[in-house]
């Protein structure tokens, strides 16, 4: 009779369908059921679509039988309905207007987060698309600063109506707590304030939200990918090794809940001087590329350092919106035409 381990080793020889990872590892195997000459096993899986299931399914018994000839094997996936919608029967399910959800995540703070969600809401909404970003950075919500937004929003009796600026619409958590009241925000409390920020505001005929997450892989991120089926993440990450270790721990934590990964980006990648021109490496760039490369993430590009992204995040006008044929503003409207093609195509 085959050891459960054995069993363990030759199921991580199996990659969740499109990952490099292999579905051990993603945490899907929920039980290995080992009995007389019979092999249960038990996927527990969070994707709704059944080609997903069915090509599990089918790797699954084949890679099993094979290893184990004269066992019968079943495999047995159960499809989890996301969180929000199990509870109590009552649909609670958030965002059902919104066609697209992408979090913009991040290992750690400081590497640029708001400052490539608030340019890529811009340059999305410039594609066309009818863009919504929702300020979920519970340590400091940035994004109405970085958007010279300085009204607080309209609650038009039922519902808060997200702010307008340069046709991105907008809510943040800044708008819901005093900014000179630092709140220490845990657990029920997180999971309470977001859910308001998807539940309460008129989020009407959205193509596609991005979310500013906290950095880290803490109860907001979990709370998000609890409440709404996510499309996808977007990771930011400095070149530097101890962003792109926690940039790389994001990756993992939504890939354990089935959130497909769009890509990374690397931000603050090389400097180019302003006077004579020249690139400079300042950090050791080119780490993002191979990390992706060895994860099996895509790099969707690369910003450079630069005093007008700064400036621009500091006045409240993104480079994208105030520079928009800039080689900077460039590069972001570059990622953001990549998101939107895999969204589309997804
Ligand atoms: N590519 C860049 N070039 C220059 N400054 C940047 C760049 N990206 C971010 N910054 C600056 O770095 C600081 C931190 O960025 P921010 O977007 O707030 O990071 P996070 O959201 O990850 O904490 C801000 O002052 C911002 O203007
Ligand atoms: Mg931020």
């Amino acid at each position: 009779m085959p050891e459960r381990q054995e069993l363990i080793e030759q199921l991580k020889q199996i990659n969740y369908p499109g990952f490099t990872r292999d579905i051990v590892s993603f945490g899907i195997v929920s039980d290995i059921v080992i009995a007389e000459n019979n092999i249960e096993i038990l996927i527990n899986l969070k994707s709704q679509d059944p080609k997903i299931a069915d090509q599990i399914k089918a790797e699954v018994s084949d890679t099993i039988r094979e290893n184990n000839p004269g066992y019968t094997v079943n495999v047995h996936i159960n499809i989890q309905q996301p969180q929000a919608q199990q509870a109590g029967g009552q649909q609670m399910s958030f965002l059902q207007n919104v066609k697209y959800k992408v979090a913009v995540a991040s290992g750690k703070g400081g590497v640029g987060k708001s400052t490539v969600a608030v340019n890529l809401a811009v340059a999305l909404a410039k594609a066309g698309m009818n863009v919504g970003l929702l300020d979920a950075d519970i340590y400091g919500p940035s994004i109405p600063l970085m958007l010279g937004v300085n009204e607080q929003p309209y609650f038009d009796g039922q519902k808060l109506l997200p702010i307008e600026k340069y046709g991105v619409k907008l809510m943040s958590l800044g708008f819901l707590v005093d900014s000179n009241d630092p709140v220490i925000w845990r657990g029920a409390l997180v999971t309470r304030a977001l859910q308001q920020l998807m539940n309460d505001v008129k989020w009407d005929d959205i193509d596609v939200m991005l979310f500013d997450m906290p950095p880290g892989t803490g109860d907001a991120q979990l709370t998000l990918s609890q409440s709404v089926a996510l499309d996808g993440a977007v990771i930011v990450s400095t070149p530097q090794d101890v962003a792109l270790a926690d940039a790389v721990k994001g990756v993992q934590m939504f890939r354990k809940v089935n959130v497909p990964i769009l890509g990374i980006v690397e931000n603050m990648s090389y400097f180019i001087c302003p006077h004579c021109g020249g690139r400079s490496e300042i950090f050791d760039h080119g780490g993002v590329k191979r990390e992706c490369e060895r994860i099996g993430a895509e790099l969707l590009g690369e910003i450079p350092l630069d005093a007008e992204i700064r400036i621009g995040g500091d006045k409240g006008v993104p480079v994208v919106e105030a520079d928009p044929n800039k080689a900077q503003a460039i590069a972001f409207k570059e990622v953001a035409a990549t998101i939107k093609e895999k969204l589309l195509n997804s």
